[in-house]
Formats: C-alpha cells, sequence, structure tokens
C-alpha cells in the first residue's frame, strides 16, 4: 500500500495497514532547516508568497520524516489580507492588520478575491509543491474558517478573549452576517482552486470557534463552514477535514455538516470523541503539543494509550491537538512517528 493511499483512505474510513500520521505546523520553526532559510527572508508573508520557498519549506519535514502528508507552506491570513486588508507579521506579536474592520461599511468595502488572481501565488506554491513531492505523499490545502478570519480581521491581530469581534458579533449581527457570508464565498473559491491545482485534501482550521456559544457557534461558525464543504466537490477524491480547536462540545454537530473528517484538540478522549461521531467520520488527533517535552518512553506512552483509547476501528490519523511549539527538539518528533509505526498495525486488519 502506498503511503498516499494510508492518509487519504483513513480520511475516508476505509482500511489501512497503520494510523498514518502528520503534524500540524510541521514545517515551522523547531526545524533546524527552517530558522536557517528564515533569516535570509525577514519578511514571513514574503516566504509565502515565493512559491519556490513554499515548496523548499513544505518539503523540508518531508526530508527528514517518514510522514503520510504534506501541508502547503502558507497562513490562513492570505484569504483577509486579498479581501482588501493590510497585513504584516511583526515578531513576538504574530500577525497584525494595521486597518482593521470597525464598521459595517468596511464590510461593504472587501472584495471577493480571485483565487487565481490575487490569490494565484498560492495556487503556484500548491503546482510547484505537488511536482516536486514524493508522488506517494498526499498535498494538504488549508483556509482559514469564516468566523476564525472575522476574529483577526475585527481584532486587527491575535487576542485573548477575542472580544471585539464577539462585540461586533452581538452589536451589529447583520453585518457579522455579511462578512461570514463573503468569507464564505471567498474560502469556497480559494479551496477549489488549491484542488484544481493539486490539494488532494483540505482542512479548515476553526482555531477561535471554541470562543463562542453553542449557539452562536452553530449560527455564526459552524454554518458558515458548511457552506464553504457545500461548494467542494463532492467525488470521493478529495476529502476535507474541519478543525474547530475547544470544539469537543459540538462533535455531533460538526459531524452533520457533510466533511469527511474532524481535528480534535487534546482536551477530549479520542475514545469517547469516537464513540459519539465515529459511524459518519473520521477523527485526526489529538496528542497533546506539550507530551513532545516529555522524554521518548512517555511519548511512546502516550501514543499508546491514544491508540488503545481509539480502538480497532478504521478512521484515525494521528496529529497533535494543536501546533508543534518552536521550542520542541525534532528528535522527539522522530520517536512520536516511530511509536505509530511501531504501535499502530496491531489496531487495523482483521
Ligand atoms: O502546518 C504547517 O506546517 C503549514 C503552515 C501553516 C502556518 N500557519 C505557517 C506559519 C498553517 C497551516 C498555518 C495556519 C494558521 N496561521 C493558523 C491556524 C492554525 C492554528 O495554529 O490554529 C493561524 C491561527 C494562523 C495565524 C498565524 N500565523 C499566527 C497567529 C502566527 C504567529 C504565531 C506564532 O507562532 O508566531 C502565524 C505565523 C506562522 N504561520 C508561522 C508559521 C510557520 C511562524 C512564522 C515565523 O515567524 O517563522
Amino acid at each position: 500500500m502506498t503511503k498516499a493511499y494510508r492518509f487519504i483512505d483513513a480520511l475516508y474510513r476505509k482500511p489501512v495497514d497503520r494510523t498514518p500520521i502528520w503534524i500540524m505546523r510541521q514545517a515551522g520553526r523547531y526545524l533546524p532547516e527552517y530558522r536557517e532559510l528564515r533569516k535570509q527572508h525577514p519578511d514571513f508573508l514574503s516566504m509565502c508568497k515565493n512559491p519556490d520557498v513554499a515548496c523548499e519549506i513544505t518539503l523540508m519535514p518531508i526530508a527528514r520524516y517518514p510522514l503520510d502528508a504534506a501541508i502547503i507552506f502558507s497562513d490562513i491570513l492570505t484569504v483577509p489580507e486579498a479581501m482588501g486588508l493590510d497585513l504584516h507579521f511583526e515578531s513576538g506579536v504574530g500577525p497584525v492588520f494595521s486597518n482593521p474592520i470597525r464598521d459595517p461599511k468596511a464590510v461593504d468595502n472587501l472584495i471577493i478575491p480571485d483565487a487565481n488572481g490575487e490569490l494565484g501565488y498560492v495556487m503556484d506554491a500548491i503546482r510547484t509543491t505537488r511536482s516536486a513531492l514524493d508522488e506517494n505523499v498526499p498535498l494538504i490545502g488549508f483556509s482559514g474558517s469564516p468566523w476564525t478570519l472575522a476574529a483577526y480581521m475585527l481584532e486587527g491581530k491575535g487576542s485573548k478573549t477575542f472580544s471585539v469581534a464577539k462585540k461586533f458579533l452581538y452589536q451589529e449581527p447583520e453585518a457579522m452576517h455579511k462578512l461570514l457570508d463573503k468569507l464564505a464565498q471567498s474560502i469556497g473559491a480559494y479551496l477549489n482552486a488549491q484542488i484544481e491545482a493539486g490539494a488532494q485534501a483540505v482542512m479548515i482550521f476553526d482555531t477561535w470557534g471554541g470562543m463562542l456559544t453553542p449557539a452562536t457557534y452553530q449560527a455564526f461558525s459552524l454554518n458558515y463552514m458548511q457552506q464553504v464543504l457545500a461548494t467542494l466537490p463532492s467525488n470521493q477524491k478529495t476529502p476535507t477535514i474541519l478543525f474547530t480547536k475547544q470544539g469537543g462540545h459540538w462533535l455531533e454537530a460538526q459531524a452533520a455538516t457533510g466533511t469527511n473528517a474532524l481535528g480534535v484538540d487534546w482536551t477530549i478522549d479520542i475514545g469517547q470523541a469516537r464513540a459519539r461521531v465515529g459511524h459518519k467520520v473520521a477523527l485526526q488527533g489529538n496528542l497533546d503539543p506539550c507530551v513532545l517535552y516529555a522524554p521518548p518512553a512517555k511519548i511512546e506512552e502516550a501514543v499508546s494509550q491514544l491508540l488503545q483509547s481509539f480502538g480497532h476501528h478504521e478512521g484515525h490519523v494521528m496529529n497533535l491537538g494543536h501546533g508543534i511549539y518552536p521550542d520542541v527538539d525534532p528528535e522527539h518528533v522522530s520517536c512520536l512517528i516511530e511509536a505509530v509505526a511501531r504501535l499502530s498495525p496491531q489496531y487495523h486488519g482483521a
């Protein structure tokens, strides 16, 4: 069985020889080769906009580890920038928009970008990477969710509470819906273009959906992710993964969107999650990223417990519950991948 089938088949809950694994933010600062290249490119966004550089970074973790998927090196904030906001990355702060949305009129001024125009550099990066990547390693495309992108566009930068974004939701619900609708249209076109350019699975990152109440999550995040999913091909070739961080309360509703798989963070037991939704969707996750700080024997123990909790079923992709931290030892990532290769086959096959 080729590796390509292992990751894609697991997302479709088909039989595989062992549990596939990839790691959120696998192409990032914990890799010395990334930090080295980063020194030559002080501007993070310009790396995303250079297809050769984006390709080179995407391939870094694949060259180092036997991973079952690559994820295109880019960022979720490419879409708000293409819609008309001015984005830069400040060291120590993260992403900053100098002209955040502050009133309903600003929503009207946003454009719905041409995915092959303003965002064509992402498609170029996908095409370049797809032709350079081992044919047995599938390439994942991605986008932020409408709500998560709206949250950054309203706040202007990251936040602990996202209270500026939530204030807009409660004070200007109509404008909020208009913003989310524009985002859903932009993201739908963006993900479709990524698939046409060569992405073999797509993931929607709803990093801040967990900040919402059950009712506002449904109305302002999940409904718009469902709108995006409805625009994607239902050809049983390009599976979708929907990931709401801290969204474990709402797995049943997420599974009803029609997505093929759900990403889960580490706050929920994967076996319990499977019991709730396993007949409908595959699950991706959910090791605590901090487990990678533990000694190798403990990492192996955590993998063993997670595999045992998920049990002898199809439809699991091993991953962390959120992105890998920059100060993780790359050797510990090897331990994780080796532990999955060694311990997971017993949970597959007759
Ligand atoms: O997973 C991968 O390897 C693919 C690349 C990827 C990046 N960002 C690269 C990146 C992906 C999938 C993302 C998604 C992303 N970006 C999300 C959703 C996933 C999540 O983490 O919840 C979010 C919220 C962002 C927005 C963003 N981009 C923030 C908040 C930051 C700064 C945070 C930090 O850790 O400094 C970024 C920058 C960023 N995106 C880096 C990388 C490798 C670090 C850039 C650098 O300084 O080198």
